[in-house]
C-alpha cells in the first residue's frame, strides 16, 4: 500500500479535529483511499496545552520549518488562522512542493489569486472545502456536483456566531449586548467578536462562493455590508409582527445583461428580515444553511454546522482524502479558479452598491410630534422609495419612537441616501437602522 504523509500547521480546535480523525480514523481512511495516510508532523507554537489526544512522540513541533524541510511530506493541512505570516507560510508550502489543504477563508479571499498562481506554477492543488459553511459540503457542490447550472443566486447563513446570537435574541426577547456576552460565555463566540459580528467573516466566505458559482473575482471588502450590532430586540418583536425571523444573510443575485450587455451579480452581507416558514428563517443556533438556485436544479438546500471541531475537520479530512486518491488536483485544474485569464471569459460584473437591488425594512427612532411621519416619508417619496408598510405603536420612551417602515423594491444607494438624510433631521433621535427583506 503506497504511503502518504501528512504535515498539520495549527493544532486549535480545527488541528485537534482533523488529528483525531487522521489517527483515530485511519483505517476507515486507509480502506476508502488505498493508501496509509500518516499525520507525520504537527507545528503550533503551543507544545503543551492538553488537547485531550495524545499524539505519538516528537510528533508535536513548534517550528513548522520541520514540515516545510521535510521532502517526504507530500501535503499540508494549514489550518492558522489571518493574513499576516499565515500566508507566508502558505506560499512557502506551495514553492516547497506541497498539496494545500487549509479552511483559512480570509486568506484565499483576501490572496487567492496569488496562492493558486503559485499553485499552478509548482503543479500543487489547493483544497479549502473548509473555508465556506465548516461541515457543509458547499464548495464540492458548487465546484462539482452542480457544475452544469448557472446559477441564479445564492442565500446564506454563513456564521454561526451571528446566527446563534440572533436565534437567541428571538427565543429570549433579548438585546443585542447582554446576548452576545452570554454567546461568548458559552463559548460560542469570540473574546474579539468583531470579523464575525460585523460581517466581515461572512462576506469573505461569499467571496469565495461568488468566485466558484459566478466566475467573479472580487475583494470581499467591496460586498456591501452590515453587522449584527444594530439589531436590537425591538426588530425581532416587530419582525415577529409582520411575520418575518431576521438573519445575517449573504446574497449573491444575478441580474441578467440586457442588449448583450453582462449579467452583473449584486451582492450583499446584512441583517435581513426573512418569511417564517421559509426553510431558511428556520436555521437556528450556529448552524449554517445555503439555498442556491440554478437554472437546471432550481433550488437547492444546504444545511450544516458551519463551525466546530468534529465538523470542520471532517471536511479538512475529506479534502486531504481527495488530494490522497487525485480528486483535488483534478477539481484544482478544471475549475481553475482565481485565474485572471479565464474570468476574462466570464460575462458577469459585480453591480456597484448603490444598485444593489433590494427590499428594505427600517427603524427611524423619532420624536414624537405632530408632522414627523410626514416629514420622515418626504424623505423616503423625494428618494422614489415606495412604502410597503409603516407602523408606530404608542410609546412613552423620552428617547423617541420607533418608526418601523417596509419598502417595496429599491435600490442600497436610495436607501443609503434616505438614511443620510434623516440623518440630518432634528426629528430623528438616533442613526436609522436598516435590514433587507428576503421573500
Ligand atoms: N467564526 C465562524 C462562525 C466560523 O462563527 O461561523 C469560522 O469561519
Amino acid at each position: 500500500m503506497k504511503t502518504i504523509k501528512v504535515g498539520l500547521v495549527g493544532f486549535g480546535t480545527i488541528g485537534t479535529g482533523v488529528a483525531k480523525l487522521l489517527l483515530l480514523q485511519k483505517e476507515r481512511i486507509s480502506k476508502r483511499t488505498g493508501c496509509d495516510v500518516q499525520l507525520v508532523r504537527i507545528a503550533d507554537l503551543d507544545t503543551t496545552r492538553d488537547r485531550g489526544l495524545k499524539l505519538p512522540e516528537g510528533m508535536l513541533t513548534a517550528d513548522y520549518h520541520d514540515i516545510l524541510n521535510d521532502p517526504e511530506i507530500s501535503i499540508v493541512v494549514q489550518l492558522i488562522g489571518g493574513t499576516g505570516v499565515e500566508r507566508t507560510v502558505m506560499l512557502e508550502m506551495i514553492n516547497a512542493g506541497k498539496n494545500i489543504v487549509t479552511a483559512n477563508k480570509a486568506l484565499l479571499a483576501t490572496y487567492g489569486e496569488e496562492i493558486f498562481t503559485a499553485a499552478r506554477a509548482k503543479g500543487v492543488s489547493v483544497a479549502f472545502e473548509a473555508a465556506v459553511g465548516g461541515g457543509i459540503p458547499i464548495i464540492a457542490a458548487m465546484g462539482e456536483s452542480l457544475a452544469a447550472n448557472e446559477i441564479e443566486s445564492i442565500h446564506a447563513i454563513l456564521n454561526g456566531t451571528c446566527n446563534f446570537i440572533l436565534s437567541n435574541m428571538e427565543e429570549n426577547g433579548s438585546d443585542y449586548a447582554p446576548t452576545l456576552k452570554e454567546a461568548q460565555r458559552l463559548g460560542f463566540a469570540e473574546a474579539n467578536p468583531a470579523m464575525d459580528v460585523e460581517g466581515s467573516d461572512t462576506a469573505q466566505k461569499l467571496s469565495i462562493l461568488s468566485h466558484i458559482a459566478f466566475g467573479i473575482h472580487l475583494d470581499w471588502k467591496d460586498i456591501p455590508k452590515v453587522g449584527i450590532e444594530t439589531v436590537s430586540g425591538i426588530d425581532f418583536r416587530y419582525a415577529k409582527l409582520l411575520g418575518y425571523s431576521i438573519k445575517l444573510l449573504a446574497i449573491a443575485n444575478r441580474v441578467r445583461g440586457v442588449a448583450g450587455s453582462p449579467d452583473k451579480l449584486e451582492l450583499s452581507v446584512c441583517p435581513t428580515l426573512v418569511k417564517k416558514g421559509s426553510p431558511i428563517a428556520a436555521v437556528s443556533g450556529a448552524y449554517n444553511a445555503v439555498s442556491v438556485i440554478g437554472d437546471a436544479v432550481e433550488t437547492s438546500f444546504y444545511y450544516g454546522k458551519g463551525a466546530g471541531e468534529m465538523p470542520t475537520a471532517s471536511a479538512v479530512v475529506a479534502d486531504v482524502m481527495d488530494t490522497v486518491v487525485g480528486r483535488t488536483k483534478i477539481t484544482f485544474e478544471t475549475l481553475n479558479l482565481w485565474n485572471r485569464e479565464k474570468e476574462s471569459g466570464e460575462n458577469v460584473v459585480l453591480a456597484k452598491a448603490s444598485e444593489v437591488k433590494g427590499r428594505y425594512y427600517l427603524r427611524v427612532v423619532v420624536e414624537d410630534r405632530a408632522g414627523v411621519i410626514s416629514e420622515v416619508t418626504a424623505v423616503l417619496a423625494n428618494a422614489g422609495i415606495s412604502i410597503s408598510s409603516c407602523v408606530q405603536d404608542e410609546c412613552d420612551e423620552a428617547s423617541g419612537v420607533p418608526l418601523i417602515i417596509m419598502t417595496h423594491e429599491t435600490t442600497e444607494g436610495a436607501v443609503l441616501g434616505a438614511i443620510e438624510e434623516m440623518k440630518q433631521m432634528a426629528c430623528v433621535k438616533s442613526e436609522p437602522v436598516r435590514m433587507r427583506i428576503y421573500g
